[in-house]
């Protein structure tokens, strides 16, 4: 994700007549490999092993850090301590106890902290969101979010610190993708009241890489079964998050029906949101172009894809930070990363002793 993010600042000048221009000037990785292909972004000064380097920089006003998520509680605030703004990469922190304390060192510091979460960027997904704003649903009958994709089906697939739960989480996929599907429900104001969850693992085993096999015990898939309170309605939500998931590859989608209306995004069908109708009984469907809040260069002509979203995404970030977000939508804020939190700890007890749980 590193990578991602010097993809987004080596074509920041696409951004029109954006308030803020980003450099990406030092980088930080264990991987020799990695240092080296940071070499080719000519503005990068420092490329070191040691983060505390980094952070010593002066050169340095934002740190994007995308470690295992072991390792986020200590990296975020030692970004914190260095007196740098963040970029933290979800699912922020590896529980919740750690999550709380990232969010309130976040406080503490007065630095500008949000949380990665790109594809409410989408074009789609920004449509969708106006499209609930505006009231077109009536009374909300149900919502669906979810992220899915297939990587783990191949049992050939090697294992790496995501299959491991001391490293990605006791939460598994739902520290790994549940982020992307909350940040919708939690900013339209859709918080579970209860959680249902069904939880399910891959492959106990895969090969380590090495020659050796690995045990794996994380959850590949998660369905949470949820209660919203809407305008006094109790709303069935149901998130959905899978690595084991036949046919899909990266797909994040967001669908939410009402009485007079409804509205459905998925990635895989990038440029399309469904709007329905309600005097039609039917679903029409509405190619949106290239239709970025932060606009770019490319004419509205042209499709949408996950590079455009990162780097709308980025460009929330900056403008929220320098004060010029205007009302559009902004990166997940530390509390809705800690109530994220929230809602897969339950989640976890949820499956455990398989009943409903309360939040
Ligand atoms: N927003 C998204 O769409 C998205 C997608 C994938 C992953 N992620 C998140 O990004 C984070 C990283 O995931 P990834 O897939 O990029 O993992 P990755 O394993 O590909 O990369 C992690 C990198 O961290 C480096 N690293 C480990 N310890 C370090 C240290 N002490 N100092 C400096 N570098 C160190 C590793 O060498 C590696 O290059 C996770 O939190 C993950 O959930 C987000």
């Amino acid at each position: 994700m590193g990578r991602e993010a010097a993809s987004c600042f080596g074509r920041w000048f696409a951004l029109q007549d954006f308030p803020v221009r980003a450099e990406l000037t030092a980088v930080c990785d264990l991987r020799d490999d990695l240092l080296e292909w940071f070499g080719q972004v000519p503005t990068v000064q420092l490329r070191t092993r040691d983060h505390a380097e980094l952070l010593a920089s002066k050169n340095v006003d934002v740190v994007y850090v995308a470690v295992p998520h072991h390792l986020h509680e200590q990296l975020y605030c030692d970004v914190l301590a260095a007196g740098k703004d963040l970029l933290a990469e979800k699912p922020f922190g590896i529980d919740l106890a750690a999550a709380r304390r990232i969010r309130d060192a976040a406080q503490a510091s007065g630095r500008f902290v949000r949380c990665s979460s790109e594809f409410p960027f989408a074009p789609g997904a920004q449509r969708a969101i106006d499209y609930v704003k505006s009231g077109a649903l009536g009374r909300v009958l149900e919502i669906h979010s979810g992220f899915l994709h297939s990587s783990d089906l191949d049992p050939a697939k090697p294992a790496n610190w995501k299959r491991h739960s001391k490293t990605c989480g006791e939460i598994g996929v739902m520290g790994d993708l549940g982020m992307h599907t909350v940040h919708i429900p939690f900013r339209l104001g859709w918080k579970p009241q209860r959680v249902f969850a069904q939880l399910q693992k891959g492959f106990s085993e895969r090969p380590d890489g090495q020659g050796g096999t690995a045990e794996c015990d994380t959850w590949d898939n998660a369905t949470l079964n949820c209660d919203v309170q809407i305008n006094g309605q109790t709303v069935p939500m149901r998130l959905q998050q899978k690595r084991l998931a036949p046919g899909q590859t990266n797909s994040w989608h967001f669908e939410a029906i009402g009485t007079e209306g409804g509205v459905r995004y998925n990635t895989r069908d990038a440029n399309t949101i469904f709007i329905y109708e309600k005097e039609k009984n039917g679903w029409i469907r509405i190619d949106l172009g290239h239709a970025m809040a932060f606009p770019v260069i490319t004419g509205g002509i042209f499709e949408a894809g996950f590079p455009d979203l990162n780097l709308q995404m980025w460009a929330a970030y900056a403008a929220e930070r320098a004060g010029e977000l205007n009302n559009r939508f902004g990166c997940a804020t530390p509390e809705e990363a800690v109530q994220s939190h929230e809602l897969w700890d339950a989640a976890l007890k949820s499956h455990e002793k398989k009943t409903v749980v309360e939040l």
